[in-house]
């Protein structure tokens, strides 16, 4: 039997990852290589659906890529791609945005989110159609399962109807992927506002920890988290959110269950601890950090494992675009 294939996608808005993302998606698609018939993408098609300096595109989708490889995933193991070089992805989205409802799109709740920030008229129609775009980028590749967070469960039904929709109408042509919620137990939340999620768009610098960052400001940034009043190290998300934010982190970095870090650190105080949990992340941070810079000096070796992923991408997105065509009732060109 061959391997079940995931795929997922990542966007290059940000000038590094942040521990939020690397623990709640790199690392566990790094993982999945083991098992599955990985294709991994760097989402710069929904990158541009809000306002984007091209300057700032180009330089984070090198990053995001380089950062993916320095985490782990292996060009010959893993597909890993741009988006935008495999033209299919806006082919195919095409074709799904017609066979969507208005009312159906319009109840997308992440749109509804992201709009609210512009003002919706000034939203884009890109923005609106997003979630189409991801099930193009799912359907495109018959992926069985698609790694992303929770609140990703939204765009997957989407992603299934339209699917299901496109087989029933035009016949059986796509697979229908399953969604693989990542796991909650390593959800990080702000160093400054430990009850709101990490998020580059609504953290301040000194709530996140971005994995490109040095050694410096990463402990700096750890020794100032905002803790709870009381002195000891115990997991208890009501009334020491901090404080259980920081054992999640560790237990993740170290592999060490919580309840063995909270023995471990019994009457220390939190300023041991947070020592300790400061260095966990410089030992993660650091190789990955280095990776990256490595792999951004050689633009022309990343720019070879991309075009590596994108002819491996190509030939999955011919193939099902080809099948899309015909069946839709476009001609053939000849
Ligand atoms: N919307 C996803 C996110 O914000 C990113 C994404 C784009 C994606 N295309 C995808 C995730 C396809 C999974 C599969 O996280």
């Amino acid at each position: 039997m061959a391997r079940p294939r995931v795929l997922s996608g990542i966007q290059p808005t940000a000038d590094s990852f942040h521990l939020g993302n690397y623990l709640g998606a790199v690392r566990q698609w790094v993982t999945l290589q083991e098992t599955h018939d990985a294709f991994y993408c760097v989402v710069d098609l929904h990158a541009i659906t809000v306002p984007t300096e091209p300057a700032a595109l180009r330089r984070r989708s090198r990053v995001a890529a380089a950062q993916l490889f320095a985490a782990g995933l292996d060009p010959e193991r893993s597909t890993v791609f741009v988006q935008s070089h495999v033209r299919e992805h806006t082919e195919l989205a095409w074709v799904l945005i017609c066979l969507t409802g208005m009312g159906e799109a319009g109840r997308m709740t992440q749109f509804k989110d992201k709009s609210a920030k512009f003002g919706e008229s000034a939203a884009s129609v890109g923005l609106f159609t997003y979630p189409i775009l991801q099930a193009a980028d799912i359907l495109l590749y018959q992926a069985n399962r698609v790694p992303v967070g929770a609140d990703q469960k939204q765009h997957l039904e989407l992603t299934r109807d339209l699917g299901q929709r496109f087989n029933h109408r035009f016949g059986d042509t796509f697979t229908l992927p399953e969604p693989y919620i990542l796991k909650e137990v390593e959800k990080i939340t702000d160093l400054q506002d430990p009850t709101a999620k990490m998020s580059k768009s609504s953290s301040s610098p000194a709530g996140i920890l971005d994995v490109l960052e040095q050694p410096g400001p990463l402990r700096k940034k750890i020794m100032r988290a905002v803790t709870d009043t009381g002195s000891e190290v115990l997991f208890d998300e009501e009334n020491k959110p901090g404080i259980s934010n920081l054992l999640r982190i560790q237990s993740a970095l170290t592999a060490t269950p919580i309840p063995d870090l909270v023995a471990r650190y019994a009457g220390q105080g939190y300023g041991t601890f947070k020592k300790d949990v400061a260095e966990a992340v410089v030992d993660a941070f650091a190789p990955i950090r280095e990776r990256t810079e490595k792999l951004l000096s050689d633009e022309k070796e990343l720019d070879r494992l991309l075009a590596i992923g994108a002819e491996r991408a190509s030939a999955v997105a011919k193939q099902t675009m080809a099948e899309v065509r015909d069946r839709i009732g476009f001609l053939p060109k000849h």
